[in-house]
């Protein structure tokens, strides 16, 4: 017997042509912090299905415990102690936080009380005790990251595989879940993580896998890893795989803002002093009794790129929705273009070219992605349908290779590229990229700001939010950081990072 909880030999699965997952073998020793690395689409959250029985392999076997489970069904699986996360998390959304929880518990306590009861301890531990009353709706990306971990925690995992559950959190909540994650293992959990963020994995794994185009490509300790060439190429990108092996070794801490710019000016280095595109002021409000927003002021100058920062939950997202006409205004003012579009319905705003990549990406799942690109001209530029097409191919590459795969069943990273380039499909004036970098390899993430950039210098219009603090402010040409629906700083990136006082109090860098 071997002290390998889980074993995979073998293992592949094809969908139409594409190998998924081709020929893995990999181990994961008990008790340990394993990580699951590599580029979007490269098949780890199949690889996960395949696992823990959501899909069944066409050769090779799943060992675990002992035990060959090939094909054997996620719950009885789960019975066994293998929970999984979802990358795409999809809580009951009408239930309460805490009833959420419990439904993992009730796998082993058939009392309510008792399960409940366990389940406030789990969501104690996890940093949902304030909200377990909410409903799961409610909850920010991060909130629900959170609740995805808790609901599994609380079928009392043996091997917990986890999917990307810190995507979407900014610095200082990254650095608040490493301790949550290691005392699971440290209560005797082997954990399995598949992760973009690297901060976390170099924190924690003690041993990483990189799969690529469905194929292990390498194997070994962090820093092993970050050295190995194939991995830099295929996933990290020069970038990152040089800030990772700076001593302090935490990617999101080593911020490289340098905008000493003499003359004062954002990272575009032009000034747009002249000519406001949007102008928010004094805006007010939140959903039913609620208030959210609590009187912003914020604009955006026409070729601007403007950053807005800030935790979550701290209104980012109700002020995107809220001046694209998706959540009430109760009051203030905002102006598009010279144009009073204060509670505006949201046909009315989207012709007008101010346009939204939502948190979350909410692609149509059931649609192609062809469809999906399609509908995003559905109300603007329509007339250059197949010119755009072809933009956001040459942008994308990976969906021009996927026009008639249906986009839920596109990986994580490729849901997002899709989401972007449905954006770009309605020609947007103002752009407004709610956490774009969100779940996507470091190497992509690079790719995406550069892409940010190239936006920018076209002239376009962006406000950028993002827990991406390092390369947005390298990106953007001012910032705002947003706390409880206030905005607490307005100023250049090179003012925010170059005051410690500044840095530690709105970004806890
Ligand atoms: N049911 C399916 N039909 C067709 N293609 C699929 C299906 N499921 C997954 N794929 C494709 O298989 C590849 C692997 O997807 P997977 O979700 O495993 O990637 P991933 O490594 O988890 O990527 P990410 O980091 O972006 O989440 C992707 O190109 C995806 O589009
Ligand atoms: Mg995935």
């Amino acid at each position: 017997m071997t002290d390998n909880i889980l074993s995979v030999s073998g293992i592949s699965i094809s969908f139409g042509g594409l190998k998924a997952v081709n020929n893995v073998s990999l181990d994961v020793p008990k008790g340990s912090l394993t990580a699951l690395i590599g580029p979007n689409g490269a098949g780890k959250t199949t690889l996960f299905a395949l696992i823990s029985g959501f899909l069944k392999p066409n050769q090779g076997t799943v060992t675990y415990c002992g035990q060959d489970i090939t094909g054997q069904a996620p719950h009885i699986n789960a019975v066994a102690g293998m929970t999984r996360t979802f990358q795409i998390v999809q809580p009951f959304a009408a239930q309460t936080v805490l009833e959420n929880i419990a439904v993992g518990a009730h796998l082993h306590y058939s009392n309510r009380h008792a399960a409940f009861s366990f389940a406030r301890d789990i969501a104690t531990q996890v940093g949902l005790d304030s909200q377990i009353d909410k409903p799961a709706a409610d909850l920010t990306v991060a909130g629900r990251k959170r609740l995805e971990l808790a609901r599994a925690l609380a079928a009392k995992p043996k091997l917990l595989l986890l999917d990307e559950v810190l995507a979407g959190l900014n610095p200082q909540e990254i650095s608040e879940m490493i301790p949550v994650i290691r005392n699971v293992t440290k209560n005797g959990v082997t954990v399995l993580m598949i992760e973009h963020v690297m901060q976390a994995v170099m924190n924690l794994a003690e041993h990483i896998w990189v799969l690529a185009q469905g194929e292990l490509i390498a194997q070994g300790n962090p820093s092993d890893i970050t050295q190995n060439r194939h991995v830099i190429e295929a996933y990290l990108g020069a970038g990152a795989a040089a800030r990772l092996n700076e001593p302090h070794r935490n990617i999101q801490n080593t911020v490289s803002v340098t905008t000493n710019d003499p003359s004062k000016q954002g990272n575009s280095g032009s000034n747009h002093q002249a000519s406001p595109l949007l102008e928010v002021s004094g805006l007010r409000g939140g959903y039913g009794r609620t208030e959210v927003l609590r009187g912003i002021d914020l604009k955006v100058n026409k070729g601007e790129t403007v950053a807005l920062l800030g935790s979550n939950g701290a209104g980012k997202t109700t002020f995107n929705q809220m001046i694209c006409g998706l959540v009430p205004t109760q009051a203030g003012q905002v102006k598009f273009a010279n144009v009073d579009i204060t509670g505006a319905h949201y046909t009315d705003i989207v012709p007008q070219g101010l346009i939204q990549v939502p948190e979350g990406r909410k692609i149509f799942p059931n649609l192609t992605v062809l469809e999906n690109l399609e509908l995003g001209s559905f109300s603007r530029a329509r007339a250059r349908r197949s010119e755009n097409i072809e933009y956001v191919f040459e942008t994308f590459p990976r969906l021009r290779e996927r026009t008639k795969q249906l986009a839920g069943t596109m990986s994580g990273g490729e849901q997002q590229m899709l989401a972007i380039g449905r954006g770009l499909m309605a020609e947007p004036i103002l752009l407004i990229l709610d956490e774009p970098s969100l779940g996507l390899s470091p190497r992509l993430v690079e790719e995406m700001f550069a892409l940010i950039r190239k936006l920018r210098d076209t002239g376009l219009s962006i406000l950028l939010v993002e827990q991406n603090v390092a390369q947005s402010l390298d990106t953007a040409d001012r910032v705002y950081v947003m706390e409880n629906g206030a905005l607490k700083f307005n100023g250049l990136p090179s003012d925010l990072m170059g005051s410690d006082e500044l840095r530690r109090a709105y970004l806890g860098l």
